[in-house]
């Protein structure tokens, strides 16, 4: 999207932001949403099929700059990645569509009742005190079987078919983008998307309005994902913020035309036994432009076992017991919420 092409933001046309979005002092942004960094490499995965010859000289450097990025940041973006132009802007164009659709054109798809799926204004932890400066559409594409297309929007027309290639594309990407960290764990190539089972896949598409007072909130707040590797479209105007070293720096990353900024979660840290980071990011917003990004979370199945798959030599393991992917995940959101109910109670 071109800066300054405009939407309807639906949250608020205020001036003074309103309390419940007001965040504590030391959660509030440090850096802004255009003050850009190139720390978050930008690594070009042409030549990452080539398994022999020069060609296998190509994929093992692009492998290697994978693996250092995971090592150190959790986070890098992907260029020359083989996803069409044409179906990333047909989706892109798509989501933005959504959203500039009359407020009761989008809640037909509310899910704030607990629905799988759907429109949100704001935060998904209903009982938090602070909301996130957004509105979200989600649905779940992978499993196939699983796929609940009453959940899909289904305007603006189109919205189906371009979405189902789109979440086809992006989790051949992620699959293949795996297969580099298994290898690197000494493992074979399908070693992370098997122990996914099978794995599951949801779109989760961000708009974030324009903001009267964006240095006192979060568009989206500090979090790591929980999944496998999230993989994210974001447009060119900027407010992914990242950090490697406990929030006291931050960086906000450079968007780059085309690219998919990569990230490992909780489940691929956990099964790396830690040696690839859970990136810890979240989410700016401004007062000049709307914001869209597009996040394509690639989950294990809620039965699929988190532990680690390769200990290496002098190492513990991360994790006391293996667990299911569905038990550690109600662990981390009763966490957040707990945190945050605390954070309520003392105000
Ligand atoms: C996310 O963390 O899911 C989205 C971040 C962004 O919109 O930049
Ligand atoms: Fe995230």
């Amino acid at each position: 999207m071109a800066p300054g092409t405009p939407f309807l933001p639906t949250i608020t046309d205020e001036k003074i932001l309103r309390p419940n979005f007001v965040r504590d002092e030391d959660e509030r942004p440090k850096v802004a949403y255009n003050q850009f960094s190139n720390d978050i490499p930008v690594i070009s995965l042409a030549g990452i099929d080539d398994e022999e010859g020069v060609g296998g000289e190509k994929r093992s450097e692009i492998c290697h700059k994978i693996v250092a990025a995971c090592e150190d940041w959790g986070i890098f973006q992907v260029v020359d990645h083989g996803v069409d132009t044409e179906l990333v802007s047909e989706m892109t164009r798509l989501a933005k569509e959504f959203f500039v659709l009359p407020p009761e054109e989008k809640l037909r798809f509310d899910m704030s009742g607990g629905k799988k799926g759907g429109f949100i204004v704001s935060s998904h932890l209903q009982g938090e005190a602070v909301q996130d400066w957004r509105e979200i559409v989600t649905f779940f594409s992978y499993p196939i079987g699983a796929r609940d297309y009453s959940r899909w929007p289904d305007k603006p027309e189109g919205w189906r078919s371009v979405a189902e290639s789109y979440s086809e594309k992006l989790m051949g990407l992620a699959c293949k983008l795996l297969g580099v960290l298994s290898e690197a764990m000494g493992l074979e190539k399908e070693a992370l998307t098997k122990a996914c089972v099978d794995m599951d896949q949801k779109m989760v598409v961000n708009f974030y309005p324009k903001c009267p007072q964006p240095d006192l909130t979060l568009g989206l707040k500090r979090h790591t994902d929980p999944g496998t590797i999230t993989l994210l479209y974001q447009d060119q105007v900027g407010g992914l913020q990242a950090t490697k070293d406990g929030g006291k720096t931050w960086i906000t990353v450079q968007p780059v035309e085309g690219a998919f900024v990569v990230n490992l979660g909780d489940h691929g840290h956990y099964l790396s036994n830690g040696r690839f980071k859970n990136a810890d990011h979240q989410a700016v917003v401004n007062s000049n432009y709307e914001r869209l990004s597009i996040a394509t979370f690639q989950n294990p199945a809620p039965e699929a076992i988190v532990y680690p798959l390769a200990i290496r030599e002098g190492e513990k393991p991360v994790l006391d017991e293996p667990i299911t992917f569905a038990k550690m995940y109600r662990r981390k959101m009763s966490k957040d919420l707990e945190l945050a109910q605390l954070k309520k109670m003392a105000k």
